[in-house]
């Protein structure tokens, strides 16, 4: 029985759906949402404020500051509140309604960036804005989970010897790359420990993160508009690009039977589903995906018709339509 007196000692590390039987993929999707942040950025921001407050770079009179699309901002929140820290969230219009109450609610004070940046996103602008900030008040404190190493290492650590342990025989790893702090330090604790196991990134089409042209992007968490710092592609060996609709297909797929995740999760799915399907038709590799959060977040976007038929205009009754090819393969 797990007592805590820190929301963030709280973490379920082994927790697998099988997909096999739900959608036919054979795949195990690691949960990562069961903490008291909601998703898989918990690890990120205990281990950069960890390293922080270790560092000395943190003392009790800092403000913590980090541009977030949500995730980490609601994790940051959490541990600045139980810590006693002020912290900052800057952030852009992507970022769920339900997010930003959420950090308000814990005590955060969020700064919603809505500049355009020369992409066509709003990451160069928060960056930007955090900058002047930190330039502004001595006693505030940019974690940078783009460039932190401490961001990949919480995985390198945690996540990737966790995933080996349940699966010794593992052959397939699927990461989604944000920061590509998960994705990294997966890829670096397989490569390192000599282990088989393909690495494949899944990005959101329209990302920059593993070169391409910057597009339109409107689920939130996965993708980036300026190339994350922390990204080393000579350790993935293969990179899938998901489009929105797929991510949204594969979100109501999962929801239909029950389980309701994030957007990122079903862009993880999505493109997981689309390569097995490539590479190993009909069979069944040991196949391992995370799922970095959970779906409630979303009720206001990926979940809402209205919004749905906002952004992806006529594809709506399509989007909605159950069965196996709603994944997209
Ligand atoms: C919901 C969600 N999934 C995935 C990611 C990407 O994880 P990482 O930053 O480790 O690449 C993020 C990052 O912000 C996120 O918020």
């Amino acid at each position: 029985m797990p007592i805590i007196t820190s929301p963030q000692e709280f973490n379920v590390d082994d927790l697998y759906v099988d997909l096999r039987p739900l959608l036919d993929v054979p795949l195990f999707l690691k949960c990562e949402g069961f903490n008291f942040a909601g998703s898989v950025k918990l690890k990120a921001a205990a281990a950069m404020v960890a390293a922080a407050e270790r560092d000395g770079v943190l003392t009790p009179s800092s403000t913590i500051v980090e541009s977030s699309s949500g995730n980490l901002g609601i994790a940051l929140s959490i541990i600045a509140a139980s810590k006693g820290y002020r912290f900052v969230c800057v952030t852009d219009p992507r970022c769920n309604p339900a997010s930003k109450r959420l950090m308000r609610a814990l005590g955060a004070e969020v700064r919603v960036i809505s500049h355009q940046d020369g992409n066509g996103g709003f990451l160069e602008s928060r960056i930007r804005y955090v900058e002047e900030l930190c330039a502004a008040g001595d006693d505030h404190v940019w974690l940078n989970q783009y460039a932190n190493r401490n961001n990949w290492l919480a995985h390198y650590t945690g996540t990737a010897p966790a995933i080996d342990r349940q699966f010794p025989d593992l052959e397939i790893l699927f990461v989604g790359a944000g920061t590509t702090g998960t994705l990294m330090g997966c890829a670096r604790y397989f490569r390192e420990h000599c282990r088989p196991v393909t690495i494949v990134a899944i990005d959101a089409v329209g990302s920059v993160t593993f070169g391409g042209i910057p597009e339109r992007r409107m689920v939130p968490g996965l993708g980036t508009s300026t190339r994350p710092a922390l990204v080393d592609e000579s350790l993935v060996d293969d990179v899938v690009h998901v489009p929105e609709t797929d991510t949204i297909r594969t979100v109501h797929a999962l929801s239909s039977r029950g389980f309701l995740f994030g957007g990122s999760t079903g862009t993880v799915v999505s493109g997981a589903a689309r390569w097995l399907a490539a590479k190993y038709p009909g069979e069944q590799p040991v196949a391992v995906a995370i799922a970095p959060d959970l779906g409630e977040r979303y009720l206001d976007s990926i979940y809402e018709e209205s919004w749905l038929r906002e952004n992806f205009g006529d594809l709506t009754p399509e989007l909605r339509l159950p069965g196996a090819d709603i994944l997209g393969v």
